[in-house]
Formats: structure tokens, sequence, C-alpha cells
């Protein structure tokens, strides 16, 4: 073994402290704060009420990923990749981070126990999510980084596939509405809603209207489960059906297939796993996916597992369309208009 592979191999191992030292300084609001030009470790520590040789020791980890800088003695400033952390970033990261330091950071703290029995070890399916959107607290941190993670994605997902001929857009699942605004801007003459958990509304309907949507976006509030909004030509779900299992998976596509306009589509925006994983940043975040879904009972799949589990659901794979990042928009169509429409 060379002395780079041992090398590369340590940095894996010791890896969470990153995720940690990220979280930590987001939590306390430091990248904000350095941001507003307070660079003095002691000030903020005194600001910020935790101790001071402690916060010194912190800003200079995130010196050393590059994420601050040590302009001085016990002085520090914002780079610009600390500054994707700040709260009013346009691309900011500031949800994903505290997101992976506590949800995440526990769901992995448990993976040997759901290896060991195979079986979800967070607070799973539709309790788990209902308890999550029932807590204010634990929801604003879930949907924002919802949010922050899927606009790239749904910027990538317009550039690959034309929803400039869809008149309404179904976000199944939705969230906030990141992904439908992100839709409805790249389809103007489109109307649309986020289709969610009721307690999900009130930040959907604040963030839609701070995108300057309300006239063309609403709020439906409901389980995917029970029945799906009808009226819909574009069903989209993003980072849905990763989240269930097959079964699962064919109750809530067969309510879309039900539910869709003739002539409409239902678009999966989900990673594709392919047949043989490689060594690849792209496919190491598809098997990262795959084992936070198996802590909650969901999985990543291939093509061959999508074909199938859409046709169970009574919809026809008409295409994968790539996108210039891992996800791929998956087209299908309810199988009874198979022949008519479709690529
Ligand atoms: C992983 S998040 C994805 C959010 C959004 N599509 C995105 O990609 O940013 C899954 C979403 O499904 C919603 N959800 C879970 N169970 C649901 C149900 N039974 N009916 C409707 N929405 C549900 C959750 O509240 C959450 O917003």
């Amino acid at each position: 073994m060379t002395a780079d592979a041992r090398l590369r191999v340590n940095e894996m191992i010791t890896g969470c402290w990153r995720t940690q030292v990220i979280h930590e300084a987001v939590r306390l609001g430091l990248p904000d704060r350095l941001a507003a030009g307070q660079g003095g470790s002691a000030e903020l520590a005194a600001a910020l009420q935790v101790d001071a040789d402690a916060l010194y020791r912190l800003l200079r980890a995130l010196a050393a990923l590059g994420l601050a800088q040590h302009t001085g003695d016990h002085q520090f400033a914002l780079t610009a990749d600390g500054a994707v952390l700040c709260v009013d970033h346009p691309e900011s990261l500031r949800g994903v981070a505290l997101h992976w330091g506590d949800r995440q950071w526990k769901s992995f703290g448990l993976l040997g126990r759901a290896i060991d029995t195979g079986r979800s070890q967070m607070q799973a399916g539709s309790e788990g999510f209902a308890v999550l959107q029932r807590d204010p607290a634990q929801a604003e941190v879930f949907n924002r980084a919802m949010a922050e993670q899927s606009l790239r994605i749904a910027r990538a997902a317009v550039r690959a596939y034309d929803f400039g001929r869809f008149a309404n857009i179904l976000d199944v699942g939705g969230g906030l509405g990141a992904v439908l605004s992100v839709l409805l801007q790249a389809a103007p003459q489109a109307q649309g809603a986020s289709f969610d958990l009721p307690d999900v509304g009130p930040g959907a309907e604040h963030y839609l209207r701070q995108a300057g949507l309300s006239e063309r976006a609403a709020f439906i509030g409901g389980s995917f489960f029970e029945a799906v909004p009808q009226g819909f030509d574009c069903h989209v779900l993003k980072y849905i059906v990763h989240d269930w299992d097959d079964e699962h998976s064919r109750q809530l596509l067969t309510q879309c297939a039900r539910a869709l306009q003739p002539g409409g589509v239902v678009l999966l925006i989900e990673q594709v796993l392919p047949e043989r994983v490689t060594p690849d940043p792209a496919v190491a975040g598809m098997v990262r996916g795959d084992l936070i879904m198996l802590n909650i009972g969901g999985r990543e799949r291939t093509e061959a597992e999508y074909r199938t589990l859409l046709a169970e659901a009574g919809l026809t794979l008409t295409r994968i369309v790539p996108t210039d990042t891992p996800f791929s928009v998956i087209e299908a169509i309810p199988v009874w208009t198979q022949g008519t429409q479709g690529a």
C-alpha cells in the first residue's frame, strides 16, 4: 500500500469531524457574524456566550477547511466558500449543514443496527414524516435543507427537460415548493401546486409568496397514499419514491396514475443507481443517499428497478433524461395512454 493510499483511507475514516465543525459554526451563526465583519474570536465568544478558547479553536478548524481565513492574532474573516453557509446567500447550504450535523449524524450513528437487522432505525415511514412535520423546529431545518438541495437539481432538470408544454404542474411531496418555483419560472404559462402533508402548508405558502408566485402556485394539504389532487398534466416527484419501500412506492405511484390528466406525465427526479458501482463522486452520492434511505425505510434504485416499480403501479417508463447533475428525470405515462403519447 502506498503512503498516498493510506492517507486517502485515513481521510475517509476521519471525515466525520468536518460535518460537526460546519454544523457547530452554523448553529452559532458564525458565518453570518464573520460576514458582518465581527472577526475577533474573543469578541465573538462574548457575544455568543461560549468559551473563548474553544471558539478560537473552532474558528481555526474553519480556517483549516478553507471556510474562514486566519487573518491575524485571533482574527478571522469569511472566505467565498464559507459565505455559502450564510443565511441570506442565494445558494445557501446553511439548512443542509444543520440537517447533516443533527438528523443525518444520528442516522449514520445507527447504521450498524440497520445493517444487522435490515430495519430502519430512525423514525420512518408515514409516522416519521408526520412527526417531523408536526415539530416546527425540526420541520424548519428539514424543509429548508430539502429546498436548498433541490434548487440546483430543479434548475438542472429544466435545462434537460422541456417543462414549457405543461399547463398545470403538481409537485407531489413538494415540501416548501422549491422545485415547483423553478419549474414555474421555466414554464411561464403554467399554474402549479405543492402537495404535501397539511403541516407543511404555512411554510410552503410563505416560501411561494417570497418567490413571487402567490398568483400562480398554491399549497394543497393531504396524503399521497390516500389521493393525489386531480386536474394536473404533470406530476413531479423529486426525492419522493426513494423515501419509500416498494409497497409504499407502488401505492403512491398508483394514486398519481389515477389522478393524472389525460395526456399527462409523471416525472420522478431521482438518482438512478448504475448496475455496477464505481468509485465515482456522483455514484458515491447515490450510495450515500441509499444508506440514509435504509435507515428510514426507503432505497435508491436502478433503471430496471424503476421500470418494474412503475409498471406495477400502472405506469410505463418512457424515457430517462439525464441532467448535468447525478439526478435524472424519469418520465412515465399511465399504461392506458401507452401508444398515444410519450417521447
Ligand atoms: C425528501 S422530502 C422531498 C421534498 C421535495 N420534493 C424536495 O425534493 O425538495 C419528502 C417530502 O414528502 C413529504 N411527504 C411525506 N409523506 C407524505 C404523504 N403521505 N403525503 C404527502 N407528502 C408526504 C414530506 O413531508 C416531505 O416534504
